[in-house]
């Protein structure tokens, strides 16, 4: 076991998790012969700060501003009675996959270098963010929604807060308090947090504390500074595998993995074995939901030992294909490009 960070309470042993700084990647080989969703001990955590812990008989969620008719707060228990909606829905960070900028295409960006584990896909219950809003009345006027959360200020910039176009907000956008079927754990934005389908992680911010619905179009460090102009999330896929996995050579594998996409549905993955010289189609199984993501199948009998490279690429119902190369991004976001996964096949 790795020592608990002070930055994130939940343990995170080595086998699950890579830890960067404050915040831990879920090591693809832990999805591995589980079922849909990520478990919550083994989903990432991506924090600015650090875990805050709440006192929710305090707490209270503040819905106010200039685009709102009549400004409230409400409890925990007042939410928890409301009507609810469950989704399962990935969250993924913009980074996700940071890292091959520069292993594969040499030409790295900073921040964290997540490989492929800045994603998770839970079960998420809550109150729809439109019914809250219809609670307060929204004013025709209103144009964008500003969630903050009620973590340490990051550097200079304050609490960390994004808004969200008014469209979004009344769409599909939950304020959640359950994940896989519990409360919120700390880690994951206890007592409530935004879950944003389809859109880049800043989009769902966790401990929420205030909502304010603005007349006018807002900036924040988190759309001006950080992620600017990021929304929907590319198409990417991953081997449930671990890096540098070793295979015996007595075959067939069934090799497995997810594909997703924040624009839609999955509706076809091919694998190669040779480089990308030929590629061979996947079988799907189990769910195939929008905003979550679609687990495959592929067999494979290797016919002799040694260092291999494993691709897999998705295409999206928009008609995207995941490209062999992704072009350079300053901030090193949305890295959709094939992931060249090594892999060793050794005696069995
Ligand atoms: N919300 C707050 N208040 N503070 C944060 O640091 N990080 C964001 C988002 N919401 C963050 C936040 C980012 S960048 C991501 S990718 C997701 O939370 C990560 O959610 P998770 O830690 O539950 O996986």
């Amino acid at each position: 076991m790795k020592q608990v960070m002070a930055t994130i309470i939940k343990p995170l042993p080595d086998h699950l998790f890579r830890v960067h700084g404050n915040s831990a990647e879920m090591r693809w080989e832990a999805m591995s012969g589980v079922g849909y969703h990520t478990p919550t001990d083994r989903f990432f955590v991506r924090n600015h700060t650090v875990t805050p812990l709440i006192d929710v008989t305090t707490w209270r969620l503040r819905i106010h501003g200039a685009g709102v008719r009549c400004p409230r707060d409400f409890g925990y228990e007042e939410l928890r009675a409301m009507p609810s909606r469950t989704f399962d829905v990935a969250i993924e960070c913009a980074g996700n996959g940071r890292r091959f900028y520069r292993t594969q295409q040499h030409d790295g960006a900073p921040g964290t270098q997540w490989g492929l584990g800045a994603i998770g896909v839970a079960r998420w219950r809550g109150v729809p963010l439109k019914y809250l809003l219809k609670q307060v009345g929204v004013s025709p006027s209103a144009v964008d929604v500003l969630p903050t959360g009620l973590d340490e200020p990051f550097e200079d910039y304050g609490h960390v807060r994004r808004p969200l176009p008014l469209d979004k907000a009344m769409d599909d956008v939950l304020v959640a308090y359950e994940m896989n079927g519990e409360p919120l754990p700390p880690d994951h934005g206890f007592p409530v947090r935004l879950v944003v389908p389809g859109w880049v992680g800043i989009a769902s911010i966790k401990w929420l504390g205030d909502i304010e619905i603005s007349t006018k179009k807002l900036l924040t460090p988190w759309n001006r500074v950080f992620y600017p102009d990021v929304t929907t999330q590319p198409v990417k896929s991953a081997f449930e595998l671990a890096w540098n996995a070793r295979l015996p050579v007595t075959g067939p594998h069934i090799l497995r993995g997810r594909s997703w996409s924040g624009r839609g549905r999955i509706v076809r993955v091919e694998v190669s074995f040779d480089g990308g010289l030929s590629w061979r189609q996947a079988e799907h199984h189990g769910q195939h939901l929008v905003s979550a993501w679609l687990p495959w199948h592929i067999a494979w009998a290797p016919r002799h030992t040694g260092a291999r490279v494993l691709m897999a690429r998705a295409t999206d119902e928009t008609g995207v294909t995941q490209p062999l190369t992704t072009p350079r991004n300053p901030f090193g976001y949305h890295f959709d490009a094939v992931v060249q996964h090594p892999i060793h096949v050794v005696n069995g």
